[in-house]
């Protein structure tokens, strides 16, 4: 039996021997199409050269394509687990034509390679093929029918309709007829019951579908109109996993040995019996695909976050850590044990894995920990709500709770009812399913763009290429232009024949400025690519786009990206100089205001770290190195050179090589720098933090932001200098002062204290013999009502047999305090309520309290005497 790695090996050695070039798998999370967040089928990145734009390197491709299906049109996170062949994550071989062979060669070497090459039995096989659309104005696929009965008895050869034979990429884009090829892999006695025939597209798990083959011959647009493609193309994609799955004699792509060895752990390492119970299978199933995806993605770059495709991640990870908790009984983080697992089998293949490994454990298992934190606090939530509840005559547990448990802890319907089953409650589907509407339609409604086709100005006759490495300003044509409508309004696009302006990629943002034809002047507010073309955002068209054009680049602003990109590649020479060679990028952000770059590291960085790396990078910059420019460099030499490639990266077979300084720094980088490292004049670290566990951001300035940085600090300084009466030693003067402070406010402290015990030994001299009690009133000068209230309970302890009335007048406002001593509540002869509200009238107000302590607002300071008359001519009766 072949292994999975030896099956993938014979389908690209196949079709290497069959003139095919065998390229890399493009990185899984897509950072230039707007369109799309993960590459969800090995075409994507060869999109371009569908449509014609764009030549491709060789006119026959092979490769293994890491795929991600969760979200757009193709979408398969709902079913994975619950069947044994739907992944999110999985490896998709293809082979590629780019108007070079077609549908005959296509189906042959298919048929060639499974039946011929792998041995699958030819009568387990049948092919489906397109069957006409009327909305689509297209027929039968006659010529694809006649290909394969060379190879099929016409019985299994099926027609099929628009939703399985014709593949699009998404709502527009090229797409085309296409031929799939489906296996049975039931047993002889079950095809001896019912023909594979019937259950072609019928979600069974048996009878499944392996190879896809497209004729990719049209591109839609967004009117929903097919025009044909300058070529003939094909485009066949086959899942690895359910290609081993056949070939390794399974009936489950969980059997294989992709994905048997996380399951042989499991049972070892946790105890889990997998197929024993179908939940609990279930569960096994989601951990182990959405591991997969996970890692991928972290690999390439994309971390669990809040926002785009990060969000995606975090809610994949989610959903198997829910599964585990709710099936597994896990409450611990446990799926990032599963990592090295993963690595071993993609070793050699997928080497990115086993490179960041521990990085992407780490991640994981954080990501675990606060997930699970989250499960607990919803269920407490959840908890508190029924005991809120409790009196509920229909006992039913809110749609619009369980939406806001789904919603805000990631809580799915069916654990809200089984924890609400278990209590004896039910649930309000119908209620939830209310808010969830609710909810996408206001996500439908935000996510509105619609894009216009491009409208062509000129043809394209080559691929528009970037002059910007040279030049600033050029002569340029408008090829085409397009309009997209935004919740914010209209945005204009336009291609030219060939562009100045940088578009963003690398972390380096998109070049702004404009373009001028005469009087017309354009601003170019944005640049961006869109696969591999660029395409300038402007604020309007031109009435008139024909004609020559000026394109020229706003140089102020690049001037400045260009000084902070150059100082990023200085910056990650000295870190990796003083914190050690572990410090690999995670990212970087580069515009005309900062610079900011994302590293690993395992710890905080000190001062004198930081101090250390800023001098490094000053010295470089004061050296005046010469940028050294190799371009077109094979990506074999830039590495044995000592550049390094960054994982999740897109690069072609030859890259560009940026130096300062052979021994200090060598990057792969498509960017725009400074000639020579004087130019970046000053560079400061302004700040240093953590982004995710193991990973540090530090951003800088350099040039005028660094001079305006430093500028406004000196500034603030002096200012705070000759606020001290300008000391020659300005720290030692602040800290002189802040001590002094410190023992004043003792000091105060502790003769407020003696205020207050001497305030209260002359108070208590002023008590007079009322009707055989003791009454003490007295008007009190202490800060707040507050001091006032403490005073009176400090006051009463000392009275016998005595009415305490007190009164403060705190900015006008009067405060009255009646409070009785203990003795004297007994007798219950008097109430301190009853007297403070008699009082307060006096003064204009009212209150009231309890029997031995009471208080009183007024507005009337001047009534105060009248207040202490009255209080004694009550106490008289
Ligand atoms: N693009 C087709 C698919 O994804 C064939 O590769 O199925």
């Amino acid at each position: 039996m072949k292994s999975s790695k030896e099956i993938r090996q014979s389908f690209l050695d196949f079709f290497q021997s069959r003139a095919h070039a065998i390229v890399a798998s493009a990185p899984i999370i897509i950072k230039d199409d707007p369109t799309l967040m993960f590459t969800n089928a090995g075409m994507n990145q060869f999109k371009d050269n569908f449509l014609g734009i764009k030549e491709p390197n060789a006119l026959r491709i092979a490769n293994t394509q890491k795929c991600l299906r969760v979200s757009g049109k193709h979408n398969d996170l709902e079913e994975v687990g619950h069947d044994t062949y739907h992944h999110t994550m999985f490896e998709m071989l293809g082979n590629w034509s780019f108007g070079d062979y077609y549908k005959r060669e296509a189906i042959e070497w298919a048929w060639e390679y499974l039946t011929k090459s792998e041995g699958v039995n030819p009568e387990d096989l049948y092919a489906t093929i397109f069957g006409g659309d009327e909305e689509l104005g297209l027929g039968e696929d006659k010529e694809a029918l006649e290909e394969w009965k060379k190879w099929l008895p016409e019985k299994r050869i099926l027609r099929c309709g628009k939703k399985d034979n014709f593949w699009e990429m998404g709502d527009v884009g090229p797409c085309g007829p296409c031929s799939e090829l489906h296996v049975d892999v039931r047993s002889p006695a079950e095809k001896e019951k019912v023909p594979g025939a019937q259950l072609v597209n019928m979600d069974h798990p048996q009878v499944i579908e392996v190879w896809n083959l497209v004729f990719m011959e049209f591109n839609k647009d967004s009117k929903g109109s097919l025009e044909q493609l300058p070529a003939k193309n094909v485009d066949t994609g086959m899942g690895l996993e359910r290609l081993v799955m056949v070939l390794q004699g399974k009936t489950s792509n969980y059997d294989t040995d992709l994905f048997s060895p996380y399951i042989d752990f499991l049972e070892k390492e946790f105890g889990f019996q997998y197929g024993q119970n179908e939940e609990e299978s279930v569960a096994i199933r989601v951990v182990i695909d959405h591991l997969r995806a996970v890692c991928f993605s972290i690999a390439d770059g994309e971390l669990p976050s809040n926002t785009g495709a990060g969000y995606v991640i975090r809610r994949i990870l989610r959903r198997a850590s829910r599964y585990a908790f709710q099936f597994l009984g896990i409450t611990k983080p446990f799926i990032y044990n599963l990592v090295d697992v993963l690595v071993k089998v993609y070793d050699q293949i997928f080497p990115e894995l086993a490179a960041q490994s521990e990085f992407i454990k780490t991640t994981i298992q954080q990501e675990e920990k606060s997930f699970l934190h989250t499960l607990a606090r919803g269920t407490q939530l959840f908890e508190n709500y029924l005991a809120e509840n409790a009196g509920k005559a229909d006992k039913q547990v809110e749609g619009k709770f369980a939406f806001k448990l789904y919603d805000t802890f990631g809580f799915p319907l069916d654990l809200t009812g089984l924890m609400a089953r278990e209590k004896g409650w039910t649930l309000d589907v119908d209620g939830f399913n209310y808010q969830m509407g609710i909810q996408r339609d206001r996500a439908r409604i935000a996510s509105q763009i619609k894009t216009g086709d491009w409208v062509e100005v000129s043809p394209m006759e080559e691929f528009p290429h970037f002059t910007g490495y040279e030049r600033s300003a050029d002569k340029v044509h408008i090829l085409r232009h397009r309009t997209s409508e935004a919740n914010s309004g209209e945005i204009y696009q336009l291609v030219l024949d060939s562009t100045p302006f940088y578009p963003e990629g690398g972390g380096q943002v998109g070049d702004t400025g404009w373009l001028r034809k005469g009087d017309n002047i354009i601003q170019v507010l944005d640049t961006k690519k869109e696969n591999d073309l660029i395409v300038h955002f402007v604020n309007e068209l031109p009435s008139d786009a024909s004609g020559t054009w000026v394109a020229e680049v706003d140089t102020d602003r690049r001037r400045l990206i260009k000084a902070n990109h150059s100082a990023t590649h200085l910056l990650h020479a000295a870190l990796r100089q003083v914190l050690g060679t572990h410090v690999e990028q995670r990212g970087s952000l580069v515009n005309d205001k900062l610079l900011r770059f994302d590293f690993s590291h395992p710890t905080k960085l000190s001062p004198e770290e930081i101090m250390q790396i800023e001098r490094i990078v000053n010295e470089k910059v004061a050296e005046g190195i010469k940028l050294v420019e190799h371009r077109d460099v094979p990506i074999a030499k830039a590495k044995e050179m000592g550049a390094t490639a960054l994982f999740g990266e897109k690069y072609g077979n030859t890259v560009r090589v940026i130096v300062f300084d052979s021994n200090y720094s060598i990057e792969l980088c498509g960017g725009i720098h400074v000639d020579n490292t004087q130019e970046i004049r000053l560079f400061k670290i302004v700040s240093e933090g953590s982004v995710a566990a193991g990973i540090r951001r530090v951003e800088a300035y350099t040039s005028d932001g660094a001079f305006s940085f430093l500028s406004n600090k000196v500034e603030m300084m002096l200012q705070m200098k000759e606020l001290l009466y300008n000391p020659k030693n300005p720290v030692k003067a602040l800290r002189d002062l802040i001590d002094r402070q410190k023992k004043l406010e003792k000091k105060i402290q502790k003769l407020q204290q003696e205020l207050a015990g001497g305030l209260k030994d002359d108070l208590l001299k002023q008590i007079k013999v009322v009707n055989g009690r003791n009454l003490l009133t007295a008007k009190v000068d202490t800060p707040s009502a507050k001091e006032m209230k403490a005073l009176a309970f400090d006051l009463i302890r000392d009275l016998k047999n005595g009415v305490l009335v007190l009164a403060g007048n705190f900015g006008g406002k009067v405060n009255l305090i009646v409070a009785l001593t203990k003795d004297l509540v007994k007798t219950g002869d008097l109430h301190a309520g009853d007297l403070v509200r008699e009082i307060a009238e006096e003064v204009g107000g009212g209150g009231g309290g309890q029997v031995h302590f009471a208080s009183a607002g007024g507005k009337n300071p001047a009534g105060i005497p009248a207040a202490f008359s009255k209080a004694e001519k009550l106490i008289s009766k």
